[in-house]
């Protein structure tokens, strides 16, 4: 039987071994505090403070000239180019901008101008809100009878799949219980009953492998600033598959996806390409912070950095299991690594209490009710030691049942 000191041991000889350790040296990693909410923000790179004084001296200096000297322009592409390998694309098929929900409205609208004659929208029934309200919202709009088809597992999505189904919108990650949906298997069967298929995959993105190309997508959206630490509301990103991209017009037409933006034509003409998905003015603010980040994922690969994810979410479900499991703690996550995402979600007793407690013990998670806590494992910022401590001072609240003091009543969600 395992024990603390085994489990210590063990996180120093994978950091020792840990072929990109280096990587942690590019974020700020404030002393004492371990944080687990790449789920909701990622790590601080220590570029972002220069980038974003930089900004605010070229726009003082620059003005104007900004647009074409710092291309501030083309900023959506170039970061789309940069993070395209995290998600499996190639250069020119990925754009950074907007957030998800508005990137979610383009991809379903495009869907069903091009699925014009079919009517049913399927998705999961415990999909992310924004993911349920944007399809609602288009029922809701629409002039033409569309209906959602709500399912709860992928076998369902599979044998609810015919004719009539014009898109299929599922996270592939499930943001309460981390569970990852085969893309693959989805995406084949949607493409056989001639549905298209978009993929939120905000909670894979930067942490898990996705394969734009090898699993059939047809859209792809997701946050940029959860693993893939684009800054507080940073931008979002969108994929099309480029032989769908030209048969629609994206549902929002702006002038900076039109054909020829500068001759400021009266009539729209979308340009060829993913960047007929650009609206309007690229926000240089939130993208030079994103373009940070971006640059150092660009610089590890996907490869090593899915590994390291691997590796340390691995060793946190060993570390909990060890530690807490005599605790009444249980990994609600699916167990195999394939079918899980960026975040493992455990239960413990008192599961929205231990989360303040955490708080105070210098250890950020997150609640869900009604018991979940998910533990977003950042493949950039953490180690497989912070792991190790970090679990160790779960154990205390749990034995010391510090989470039943009244302060840690007031939950935050
Ligand atoms: C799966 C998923 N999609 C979308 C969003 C949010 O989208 P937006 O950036 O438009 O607020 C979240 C937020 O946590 C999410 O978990």
């Amino acid at each position: 039987m395992l024990d603390n000191a085994d489990l210590a041991k063990q996180a120093r000889a994978l950091d020792a071994s840990d072929p990109i350790a280096s990587v942690c040296d590019q974020f700020e990693r404030p002393e004492g505090w371990v944080f687990f909410d790449p789920n909701s923000i990622g790590p601080t790179p220590k570029t972002a403070g220069a980038a974003a004084a930089n900004l605010v001296d070229e726009w003082a200096t620059l003005r104007r000239r900004g647009w074409a000297e710092r291309d501030w322009i083309h900023m959506p592409a170039r970061l789309g180019d940069l993070i395209a390998p995290m998600i499996g694309a190639g250069p020119g098929e990925v754009l950074v901008c907007d957030n998800t929900t508005v990137n979610l409205y383009k991809a379903i609208g495009h869907a069903l101008e091009i699925n014009h004659d079919r009517s049913v929208l399927l998705t999961q029934a415990d999909n992310f809100p924004t993911d349920l309200h944007v399809l609602q919202g288009f029922v809701h709009s629409s002039d033409r009878s569309l209906t959602i088809r709500y399912v709860e597992t992928e076998d369902d999505a599979i044998a609810a799949l015919d004719d009539t189904v014009a898109l299929t919108s599922f996270s592939h990650v499930e943001y309460k219980s981390g569970a990852r949906w085969d893309m693959e298997r989805i995406g084949k069967a949607a493409r056989s009953a001639g549905a298209l298929a978009l993929w939120d995959v905000s909670h894979a993105a930067g942490a898990v492998p996705v394969d734009a190309r090898g699993s059939g997508a047809d859209y792809i959206v997701g946050c940029g600033y959860k693993y893939l630490s684009m800054g507080p509301g940073g931008p979002a990103f969108i994929y099309v598959r480029p032989d769908l991209v030209n048969r629609a017009w994206p549902p929002i037409c702006g002038w900076m996806g039109h054909a020829d933006t500068f001759s400021l034509p009266k009539t729209y003409v979308p340009r060829d390409g993913i960047v007929r998905f650009l609206a309007g003015t690229p926000m240089v603010g939130a993208n030079s912070l994103a373009q940070c980040a971006a640059e150092i994922f660009n610089r590890y690969g996907p490869d090593d950095l899915w590994a390291r994810h691997q590796s340390l979410s691995e060793f946190f479900i060993l570390a909990v299991e060890t530690l807490c499991g005599p605790l009444g703690v249980e990994v609600t996550s699916p167990r195999d690594y394939q079918r899980r995402g960026g975040h493992v979600s455990i239960k413990a007793p008192g599961s929205g209490r231990v989360v303040q407690a955490l708080i105070d013990a210098k250890v950020v998670s997150s609640f869900r009710k009604p018991d979940s806590i998910r533990f977003g494992i950042s493949p950039l910022a953490l180690t497989h030691v912070d792991i190790c401590d970090s679990v160790t001072r779960l154990r205390d609240i749990l034995e010391k049942q510090t989470w039943k003091d009244p302060k840690y009543a007031n939950v935050s969600v």
